[in-house]
């Protein structure tokens, strides 16, 4: 085989046959030329970071705003990178007037059919996957359903309600269970447990996402291969889907010593999505450190993406390439 030196992640991901992938900030997207031309040199499949959650498309019964969707939807078709949804179901994405309008389950059930089935329906064909829902799980012990509007409104089994709305509306794209900490502990356990109810009860799901935000020093264990192991017996797909190592910064630049961990880290975890059949793909939840919700989220923390604030690769990138490369030559 013949392979130029400085492959980019996009060209050998296409070779390997890994989706990578990358959350966009469709507005930074829709005014920013050499964002789109980055997004489109180095990833072959795309999500929008917000633009595709309730709060940004569902501004009031029956009124839909759907400009920042279609545009990344047709930007996607543009540069021939796949595209998934993120996310149809999300507590902190509840519109307000919903929220606050005082329905009643029975209406808010109708209208949520009626929501989905309008946005799965459109972009059908082009989706590959949908995140129908985000995040249900709670952090306390025993990680039951967490209390949301959701949960209230349609009643512990709702989780297959939404299932069944998206499938109705596109029989063929591929639906997901996402949420953090699905990689490994209590929240795995609770996450697969939850997904094997689904699948027994003959709800249409295929796949788990699992968000991967890691700080610096995470490495693959025997717990986090095990774990998509039984997934994947399950007979579902599994995906990373907003991978991050936040690095402790504290206002300092990173030292090479913090960019050789981080490197490691998404080695490690390249590697595991190469050697397990049943994952659909890697993305990355930003395109570049001068993008990352980390900073603004998590105080001190930062610099978590394989290119730097000036797009440059960082160790990190040159890590998942190695990766793929060593698949792509063992081909
Ligand atoms: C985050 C976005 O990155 C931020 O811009 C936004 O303000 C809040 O949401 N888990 C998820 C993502 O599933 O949707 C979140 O994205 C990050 C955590």
């Amino acid at each position: 085989m013949n392979l130029k030196a400085d492959l980019t992640l996009r060209e050998l991901a296409d070779t390997a046959g890994l989706p990578i992938g990358v959350a966009v900030n469709v507005d930074r997207l829709s005014k920013d030329a050499e964002y789109g031309n980055v997004i489109a040199k180095h990833f072959n499949m795309c999500v929008a970071e917000n633009q595709f959650k309730p709060a940004a498309i569902w501004k009031g019964e029956d009124k839909y705003d759907f400009v920042l969707a279609d545009y990344l939807a047709s930007f996607a078709r543009q540069h021939g990178m796949l595209l998934r949804g993120h996310t149809l179901l999300w507590h902190e994405s509840v519109p307000a007037w919903l929220r606050d309008g005082g329905y009643s389950s029975e209406s808010v059930a109708s209208m949520l059919r009626e929501y989905i089935h309008c946005v799965v329906g459109r972009y059908r064909g082009q989706m590959v996957q949908w995140d129908v829902v985000n995040e249900a799980i709670s952090d306390e012990p025993g990680n039951h359903l967490r209390d949301t509007f959701w949960l209230k409104m349609l009643g512990p089994n709702y989780l297959h309600k939404v299932f069944e709305w998206a499938h109705e509306a596109d029989p063929e794209v591929s639906l997901y269970y996402n949420d953090y900490e699905a990689e490994a502990g209590p929240k795995s356990d609770a996450v697969y447990n939850l997904v094997s109810e689904l699948l027994r009860s003959g709800v249409p799901i295929h796949g788990v996402g699992m968000q991967c935000h890691f700080e610096n020093g995470w490495r693959l264990n025997q717990e986090t291969v095990d774990n998509v192991s039984r997934i994947e017996a399950l007979g579902l797909q599994w995906q990373a889907t907003e991978t991050d190592v936040r690095m402790w910064l504290d206002g300092q630049p990173a030292t090479t010593e913090q960019l050789a961990n981080q490197a490691l880290a998404y080695g490690d975890l390249t590697n595991l999505c190469l050697s397990h059949p049943g994952c659909a793909g890697l993305l990355f939840w930003g395109v570049s450190d001068a993008h990352s919700w980390i900073p603004g989220f998590r105080k001190g923390w930062g610099a978590p993406l394989p290119l730097d604030e000036a797009y440059r690769p960082k160790p990190a990138y040159s890590a998942v390439s190695q990766s793929l490369l060593s698949r792509v030559i063992a081909a």
